[in-house]
């Protein structure tokens, strides 16, 4: 696997597998890697020639008050883990590089960023938008991958290649859990052996969700009631939003049909934990 720090020899590596008629596969990421970063590598693999993977901690999608200074980090960690995985190339640009003077060119995607996530994290979609348009300048993929985990996300990346044409096929992969259910992510390192054991209720709310609309109940309220008082059943969850929404809008929805996503977003302790289930 070999390492490249600098955004011309990117483009250039990525000009010349293009040149050369092989599809390149990429995987944007912010490091700590786990589970589901890997499984995002992996599919690449399988479908690409050429996978690249990038670890950048992006300082434009944090909030002032949000936990970029301490985001985790292992850089020796994480290149093992890109190698085991597949990954051809990984990318690791560095901030001033990315952002040599404070930066004054973003993207921004409207509507589908002004609920959820986007009401509660002004400016964090226009950061992760025009990183990630940076990076596909720099990667040039035929095909990047993302995770459900982060369904907004998925929906904003979707809406941008399309609303700019970018040429890069987006392609989501499931979201990946640890045994009691809690999805994988960077930020679970955050929690404390008993906040850990009790992050398992937001699986168990999303679960409990999707039970009452198999069963049959058309109400989105009631749907939101019984997310909100599964995760109460847990001591010091502070919820931000436990939602029914339209997968393709995320508006929340107000009659159940069609397919429908349930999306939560809670605090607990320092930490905030998002995750979501797709009802079909
Ligand atoms: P990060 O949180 O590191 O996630 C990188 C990719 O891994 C994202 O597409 C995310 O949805 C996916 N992912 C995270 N947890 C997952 C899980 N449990 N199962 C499956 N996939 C999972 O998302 C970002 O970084 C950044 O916003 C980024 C897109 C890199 C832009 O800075």
């Amino acid at each position: 696997m070999k390492v490249i720090n600098n955004i011309r020899e990117m483009q250039s590596f990525a000009e010349s597998f293009r040149k050369s008629g092989k599809t390149i596969g990429f995987v944007p990421t912010m490091g700590f890697l786990h589970e589901g970063h890997l499984s995002l590598m992996r599919q690449a693999k399988k479908e690409n020639d050429v996978v690249v993977a990038s670890i950048f901690v992006n300082p434009t999608q944090f909030g002032p008050q949000e936990d970029l200074s301490r985001y985790p980090r292992d850089e020796e960690g994480d290149r093992a883990k890109c190698a085991s995985a597949g990954v051809d190339h990984l990318f690791l640009p560095t901030a001033a590089e990315m952002y040599p003077e404070p930066p004054s060119v973003f993207v921004s995607i409207e509507g589908i960023t002004d609920v959820l996530e986007g009401a509660i994290r002004p400016g964090h979609f226009r950061g992760v938008a025009t990183v990630v348009t940076k990076l596909f300048n720099m990667v040039k993929p035929h095909r990047a991958y993302f995770g459900q985990k982060d369904f907004q996300q998925c929906a904003v990346i979707r809406r941008m290649t399309r609303g700019l044409d970018q040429d890069v096929e987006v392609i989501v992969l499931p979201t990946v859990r640890e045994a009691d259910g809690l999805a994988m992510s960077s930020r679970n390192s955050y929690l404390d052996a008993n906040e850990r054991r009790r992050a398992a209720v937001l699986f168990r709310a999303l679960k409990a969700g999707e039970e009452l609309i198999r069963a049959g109940v058309r109400e989105p309220e009631q749907v939101r009631q019984k997310m909100r008082e599964t995760l109460l059943t847990e001591q010091g969850i502070e919820i931000d939003y436990a939602e029914v929404a339209d997968p393709d809008t995320l508006r929340p929805l107000e009659a159940l049909s069609g397919r429908i996503v349930l999306l939560i977003a809670v605090r607990l302790g320092t930490t905030r934990l998002i995750d979501n289930l797709l009802v079909l």
